[in-house]
């Protein structure tokens, strides 16, 4: 493991969680640049911002990260860190293997939606913060070393992550299968919706006397998907006809149980 990984990504990526939990796994020091904040200013994050402006802030969160990052060990960071220009360069040209987790906006949304301490999360409207979003994005790409995707994951299923990628010469595997389990996660949410949604269905067929299976409406609808993604050389007929079959038989069932 390099001797000092840096955890990158915006509010809500899981930074200071992960970092703890991975710095424990592989019994390395933690160190949070936000507490480092606090305990070099002897303030809090959000007084500090209202007394001298985010970009005091910025210019003070430049001098803690230079002071700190030839820490060896687990280093989380704000979410803001990769902003500054000085910032992106002293990372970059540090020894330290930079790691970004990244989370889509809703992920972050729902993380932080409860969140009070957050200045940032006060300040900005709703817009705002999403274009702060996308704003970072290529600037976490542009200084990261590796993607670890944290989107539906248990802060134990990340660690696992990042213990197998940070043993790795080449990690681009690990980034990329990290995607694909992120994806993964979220397909099982949707199917989790679709079942809420046959629930409804279940209902109206037994207030109505209407039968569970719909031939015809199964038919069409697989011929309407089949139509539809015809020029996605990703998905093949006989894909559409596996999961259709796939979903519709966990309807049924459901619908069946629930109607009897
Ligand atoms: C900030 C994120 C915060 C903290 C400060 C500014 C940002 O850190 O540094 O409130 O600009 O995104 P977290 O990413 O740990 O929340």
């Amino acid at each position: 493991m390099a001797d000092t990984v840096m955890l990158i990504g915006f509010m809500g990526a899981g930074k200071t969680t992960v970092g703890q939990q991975l710095a424990q796994a592989t019994d390395q020091k933690f160190l949070d640049l936000d507490d480092e904040f606090v305990k070099e200013t002897k303030t809090s994050i959000s007084d500090y911002m209202e007394a001298n402006g985010e970009s005091g802030f910025r210019t003070m969160e430049t001098k803690i990260l230079e002071n700190r990052l030839q820490s060896p060990g687990v280093i989380s960071t704000g979410g803001g860190i990769i902003e500054s220009d000085i910032n992106r360069k002293v990372i970059k040209d540090s020894e330290a293997k930079v790691i970004f987790l990244q989370a889509d906006f809703d992920t972050v949304l729902q993380r932080l939606s409860s969140d009070t301490d957050r200045p940032l999360l006060r300040q900005l409207s709703m817009k705002e913060l999403l274009d702060r979003f996308d704003f970072r994005q290529p600037l976490y790409d542009e200084v990261a070393n590796s993607v670890i995707m944290t989107n539906d994951k248990t802060p134990n299923k990340i660690v696992k992550e990042l213990t197998n990628m940070l043993s790795l010469p080449d990690d681009s595997l690990v980034s990329l299968r990290s995607e694909i389990d992120s994806l993964d996660r979220k397909i099982l949410h949707l199917i989790s919706q679709r079942v809420n949604v046959v629930k409804e269905v279940a209902n109206v067929k037994k207030r109505n006397k209407i039968s569970v299976v719909q031939q015809n409406r199964m038919d069409e609808i697989r011929l309407e998907l089949k139509e539809e993604f015809a020029n996605d050389i990703n998905i093949s007929a006989n894909l559409i006809d596996d999961l259709v079959d796939l979903l519709t038989s966990a309807a049924i069932d459901k619908e069946r149980k629930m109607i009897g």
